[in-house]
């Protein structure tokens, strides 16, 4: 199969000439040729990688000096690879190599090798695809191990015996989901054994590593698929025990409870069909994450899971940081919304009130479109009479949130009267007086008793005030404040 035409980066022309000048064999191989193959078009390519059957970094810095242009080159001698950065293109120069690894370490020992020995050593068939960038045989593909069968049939399978390659690196388990989610691939069933059989190696790959896999899987069309395959090998207890241990079905006295597990991933499922986006789809994966430690069985009442959305508000920091996710205002949105998950089901079910809406826009502010895109995704029921109800009753709390909006501005809503005003009127330091005075404004006007003004709220303030026996010190107008 020749794939010149394809080849319309001008890098790859660039090192056809310097390859055929130094006599130096060079394919290009990898993501960017299983791609291409899958039917993506180069011209979009970010990622390419070369091999070189020699010096990567030589080759990369005669490239270099043969563009016009001034392109980046950065050189990491330590891995012998080298980096061009060609506009939006990294074209990343490798030598051939021949691999051992050790056993306590991802580490390799490299030697220098032949392009079959560099194919060998890679994660994948479908990965190992290479281009020959040679003169005598440009575009031509090579393909040791069928990978392009691979590609055909949509499997998952390694070069060498499984064992070897996630022995060697263990990391490539994790990428073999990732993969098999991505592209809708099945994993063979030797390879399938082998993430099995090798799990436990996956402990000497660094977090960060880890954590990148979880969220590429995570921001796939399916990522519940990565996901049960993770607890299908093993690795998601290891990797993710919480998640884990949500799995399962208890019975008492007849009574069965659903698998917490596979209704977070149903939960995950139907969130990825409304949102790209990766925070939203965590706090999908982490809702309910606390049922697991809040579960218990009440004879009359059945299973509850009393208190699971604050438990679970509070796991996050801990999980975040074993995960090293970033412990910033994405987290506390991911807390936010794993607190905040029942406010809309309970508030459909009772009669939607003006000050229950007005409660729940004060509490979510600017998430709460996000906060009813997890409430409508957390309906998993079968039966589709009660799905139908959710669905309405959630259409009147947006319509409701709407209509109060239009009225009130209680979003990222300031109460009109500040602790600094009540401290000055009342000639008091911040003390807790201020607090419950502050508080009672609040609710009145969540609660619709007063309008979200300042005269009202100022009266409110004198009222509360008088009744804690707080002498007026100071008079305060509107805008003095
Ligand atoms: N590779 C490998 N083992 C790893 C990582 C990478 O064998 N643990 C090899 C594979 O041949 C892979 C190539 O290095 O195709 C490039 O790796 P990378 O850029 O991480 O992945 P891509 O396959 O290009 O896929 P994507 O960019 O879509 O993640």
């Amino acid at each position: 199969m020749n794939l010149a035409r394809h080849l319309n980066h001008p890098v790859f022309h660039m090192i056809a000439s310097v390859a055929e000048q130094e006599e130096i064999q060079v394919y290009v191989i990898g993501g960017f040729v299983r791609d291409l193959l899958l039917g993506g078009s180069d011209t979009t390519a970010k990622d390419i990688d070369i091999v070189v059957i020699g010096s990567g970094i030589a080759m990369a810095e005669k490239v270099r000096s043969s563009i016009d242009e001034d392109v980046p080159l950065t050189v990491f001698k330590n891995f012998g690879t080298a980096m061009l950065k060609w506009g939006d293109t990294a074209v990343e120069f490798v030598g051939a190599r021949k691999e051992s690894y050790r056993k306590d370490s991802r580490k390799p020992l490299v030697e220098n090798g032949t392009l079959e020995d560099d194919q060998n050593r890679r994660d994948f068939t479908i990965n190992a695809l290479a281009i020959s960038l040679n003169p005598d045989s440009f575009g031509e593909l090579l393909d040791p191990f069928g990978g392009l069968e691979h590609l055909d049939e949509k499997l998952i399978t390694t070069p060498l015996d499984p064992g070897n390659t996630f022995s060697d690196d263990p990391l490539r388990m994790l990428r073999g989901i990732r993969f098999a989610t991505r592209l809708g691939f099945r994993i063979e069933s030797g390879t399938l054994e082998a993430i099995g059989q090798y799990r436990e190696r996956i402990r000497i790959v660094s977090q960060e590593r880890i954590t990148d896999e979880l969220n590429k899987i995570m921001l796939t069309a399916q990522p519940d698929k990565g996901l049960l395959l993770l607890e299908e090998t093993g690795l998601l207890e290891i990797i993710f025990p919480e998640l884990f241990q949500m799995k399962g079905v208890e019975e008492v006295e007849g009574e069965f409870h659903k698998d917490n597990f596979l209704h977070t991933l149903k939960v995950l499922d139907n969130i990825a069909q409304k949102t790209d986006d990766l925070w939203l789809r965590w706090a999908a994966l982490l809702h309910d994450i606390a049922k697991p430690r809040t579960k218990k069985f009440e004879p009359g009442t059945g299973w509850t899971f009393h208190g699971h959305e604050f438990l679970g508000a509070k796991m996050i920091p801990g999980i975040f940081r074993r995960l090293k996710l970033p412990l910033n205002e994405k987290m506390k949105y991911v807390q936010k919304l794993v607190q905040l998950h029942l406010r809309p089901i309970v508030l459909s079910q009772e009669i939607v009130t003006d000050s229950a809406v007005r409660r729940l826009i004060f509490d979510a502010g600017d998430d709460l479109e996000d906060l009813m895109t997890l409430c409508e995704a957390d309906i998993t029921s079968k039966n589709e009479k009660r799905v139908k109800r959710y669905m309405r009753n959630f259409q009147i709390v947006r319509e409701k949130i709407v209509e109060i909006e239009e009225k009130d501005s209680i979003r990222n809503f300031q109460p009109p009267i500040s602790g600094d005003d009540i401290q000055y009127v009342f000639g008091i330091p911040p003390s807790k007086p201020v607090g419950i005075i502050k508080d009672a404004i609040k609710d009145a006007i969540l609660d619709g008793e007063i309008p979200n003004e300042f005269e009202a709220a100022y009266q409110k303030m004198l009222k509360e005030g008088s009744a804690m026996g707080l002498p007026v010190r100071h008079e305060l107008r509107r805008g003095d404040h």
